[in-house]
């Protein structure tokens, strides 16, 4: 007999339920209004008296979720609430170079009470993020870091979404806001923070039908930590990596073979939940070998009785298949920097060292004249980008505009699905593979934001 399941009536009321991460924008209910986002300061209560100076598009709680639909335009006007610039990078999405939010290289900085209009389509279904690129250190540490949402134009059938916005704050046990940056820090792994939130709580619990189809969304949206994420044996797979459906798969994240989500990196993960009331699924993070509670989902009700056969499965998004016999070759070492560069212009959030670089180039700050492109592409040809980290610390490395997949290492298998980031182990060489088919200087960086700010970033030029 056909009774309409949870997912069915939900739908009838206007869309799946969703929860975690705030209030969510949706851009689907009316695509013609440009929706209005002010960046602000604002206060919150964590677990400790009440942080002021925090940086949100929302009063007193996290950035709202952005949800579009694949294909259609969204139209974001961008209010600069703060005394200080700013700009709005959308990671992962492929758009118009001047849409990017990249100070100086796609748009000037967005002075106090100035607006930037942002307005592009996505081709690519899946979950992106969003975050500020000028004065990036400042502004994400106090917050503003939000999930971006593109629909799939057919809907793969979940009955409930949980979003994960997983990010650190570092704030003393008075409620101020600690340094964000050390030298110390800046110069090896990064400066974590002291209070790991999900959705800005800390370790929340989650409750969603028993039997259900939930799809998890989870975005490492922190400056410097890198989870390895953990979940009980439970029915699911990983539908996609960095907003692309996976080709290759992607084994569950268990204590065998933990998920590894750097900074700027984000997972869907379909889990069928369990049968019965009350049961407790926890998601934990590896910390060296000790196991770590991030969030949980609670089971409610009775079964809802569902299949992940049921999920019809993603379709790949429009990338285009690189040609490996006619790519050229271009290197990327990613180091230290040449001695003696100490200077930095502060810019746009620039610090006062500079510890990184690429091919021995360090980034001296965003609108320093006479930086040329890393490396210059033809529109429309295939290449293939070799990346040799020779630090010990490890690098969440991110090309804006453009998706790539890893194709081969010097130190393991790496699955051959597209992706916007990809975490370089030390010592590890990683080529990757992809057609240079979005015109624009596009940004090239690590996305530990102390190490970007500190050198090691730069850009790659795709001219007709
Ligand atoms: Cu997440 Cu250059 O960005
Ligand atoms: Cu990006
Ligand atoms: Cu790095």
């Amino acid at each position: 007999m056909l009774r309409p399941n949870r997912r069915q009536v939900i739908a009838g009321l206007g869309g799946i339920a969703a929860v975690g991460a705030g209030t969510t924008i949706d851009l689907r209910a009316d695509t013609a209004a440009p929706v209005q986002l002010r960046s602000r300061l604002t206060s919150y209560s964590f677990d400790r008296p009440e942080t002021s100076g925090l940086v949100s598009l929302a009063d007193n709680g996290p950035p709202p979720v952005l949800r579009m639909q694949q294909h259609q335009e969204a139209a974001f006007d961008l209010v600069n609430g703060l005394d200080d610039y700013t700009t709005m990078h959308w990671h992962g999405i492929r758009l118009p170079n001047n849409m990017d939010g990249v100070p100086y290289l796609t748009q000037f900085p967005i002075a106090q009470n100035e607006t930037y209009s942002y307005r592009f389509a996505s081709s690519d279904a899946g979950t992106f993020w969003y975050h500020p690129h000028c004065m990036t250190m400042t502004q994400m540490a106090r917050g503003l870091t939000g999930v971006l949402i593109v629909e799939e134009e057919e809907d793969p059938g979940f009955d409930q979404e949980i979003i994960l916005n997983l990010k650190d704050f570092r704030i003393g046990d008075d409620g101020s806001l600690l340094d964000f940056f050390t030298p110390r820090g800046a110069a090896r792994s990064g400066t974590t923070g002291n209070l790991r939130t999900v959705n800005w709580q800390i370790t929340p619990r989650y409750t969603a039908n028993a039997g259900s189809l939930v799809r998890l969304r989870i975005a490492v949206t922190d400056t410097t930590r890198i989870y390895k994420l953990v979940l009980p044996d439970i029915d699911g797979h990983v539908i996609a990596w960095n907003g692309h459906p996976v080709a290759e798969p992607m084994p569950m994240p268990s204590a065998e073979t933990p998920f590894w989500l750097s900074p700027g990196e984000r997972v869907d993960i379909a889990l069928r939940l369990p049968d019965g009331e009350g049961i407790e699924i926890p998601i934990d993070t590896m910390i060296g070998r000790t196991a770590y509670p991030v969030c949980s989902l609670i089971t409610h009700g009775t079964s809802e009785q569902r299949s992940l056969s049921d999920l019809k499965p993603l379709r790949p998004n429009p990338v285009a298949e690189p040609d490996l016999e006619t790519a050229e070759m271009h290197e990327f070492l990613f180091g230290w920097s040449p001695e003696g560069d100490g200077s930095n212009n502060g810019f746009c959030g620039s610090y006062d060292y500079i510890f990184w670089s690429i091919n021995r180039n360090p980034w001296l700050g965003d609108a320093e004249p006479g930086t040329g492109p890393l490396a210059e592409l033809k529109l429309g040809k295939s290449y293939i980008l070799r990346l040799r980290n020779e630090s010990p610390n490890q690098h969440p490395i991110h090309l804006h505009g453009l998706v790539f997949k890893p194709i081969r290492s010097n130190m393991r298998r790496l699955p051959a699905n597209y992706t916007d980031t990809v975490l370089l182990l030390k010592d590890e060489v990683i080529d990757i593979a992809l057609v240079a088919d979005n015109p624009g200087d596009w940004a090239f960086h690590c996305h530990v934001i102390e190490h970007q700010k500190t050198g090691l970033a730069g850009y790659i030029r795709v001219t007709g």
